[in-house]
């Protein structure tokens, strides 16, 4: 597992949006490059720069096939609260040349749930899987909607969300955690630990216990973000402030070992 530390958050970011899009532009492949997505504010500064980069002609979405992580069941694309929303809004609107049949995330309103998820997990098989799936974690250390104890082999599913995780989004709710839908769909563990590659953003304090338990702690289902140990290409990009429960050698260790990627 790689572990680039950078100061704050909107280095973290860059350095992410740089690490897609040299991905993107070094495939040279006729297949489309095949790029995994999350929603929550962690993305949004990455977002921002890959719409700044394709604006400015850095980088072409026009061979680009995306899945989105996760989608909050019942509720319909339109919702502002809904990840289809979310994600047009913070990405997809205002990209050049990003095609829309090209776009795919789990629909919240399918009236067949298991049938959609089964449906999604053969899509993505039939591009041959996910390059680079791009994700985020809770406070929980939840990667995409798998919560706690959900097993490491999972695939995407509907996924009941815990107490601890309405509440955090209840923020986006009027504050309140009943109105954060109680299921949700999303990939599963081993959808995720199926791509080439997977790039994980920790940032903010809030998610110190979170980067230590992925980095340092025993890999357990307890905290599901730990699964990344076990995969051959896991990056962690986070800022100095997710560090605070990192032991000092591993922080030592990471910075050296990385030092010529701090920005
Ligand atoms: C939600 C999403 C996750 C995301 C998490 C963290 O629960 N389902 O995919 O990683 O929020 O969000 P944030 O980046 O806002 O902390």
């Amino acid at each position: 597992m790689r572990v680039v530390i950078q100061d704050n958050y909107e280095k973290m970011c860059k350095w992410a949006a740089d690490y897609i899009a040299d991905k993107i532009n070094g495939h040279k492949e006729d297949r489309p490059f095949i790029l995994g997505l999350p929603t929550g504010s962690s993305p949004i500064g990455v977002y921002k720069e890959l719409i700044r980069k394709n604006k400015a002609g850095e980088v072409s979405f026009k061979n680009v096939v995306t899945f989105n992580m996760d989608e909050y069941l019942g509720l319909p694309k339109d919702h502002d609260q809904s990840y289809w929303y979310f994600m047009h809004e913070y990405l997809f609107d205002h990209l050049v040349d990003m095609k829309a049949e090209n776009i795919n995330i789990l629909d919240g309103m399918t009236e067949d749930p298991e049938e959609e998820c089964r449906k999604y997990e053969e899509k993505i098989a039939s591009y041959g899987g996910i390059d680079l799936f791009m994700g985020g974690i809770g406070v929980d250390g939840h990667l995409a909607f798998n919560e706690p104890f959900t097993s490491l082999t999972s695939r995407t599913g509907v996924r009941d969300l815990t107490t601890d995780t309405r509440i955090v989004n209840s923020r986006f709710f009027d504050n309140d955690p009943e109105k954060v839908p109680a299921q949700a769909l999303s990939v599963g563990i081993g959808t995720v630990t199926d791509s080439k590659e997977v790039l994980v953003l920790i940032s903010g304090h809030n998610k110190a216990r979170a980067l230590a338990a992925t980095v340092e702690g025993s890999v357990s289902q307890k905290w599901t973000c730990s699964a990344l140990q076990m995969h051959n290409g896991a990056i962690i990009a986070c800022d100095e402030d997710a560090c605070g429960e990192l032991t000092v050698d591993t922080y030592k260790y990471f910075l050296d070992i990385e030092k010529k990627e701090r920005l």
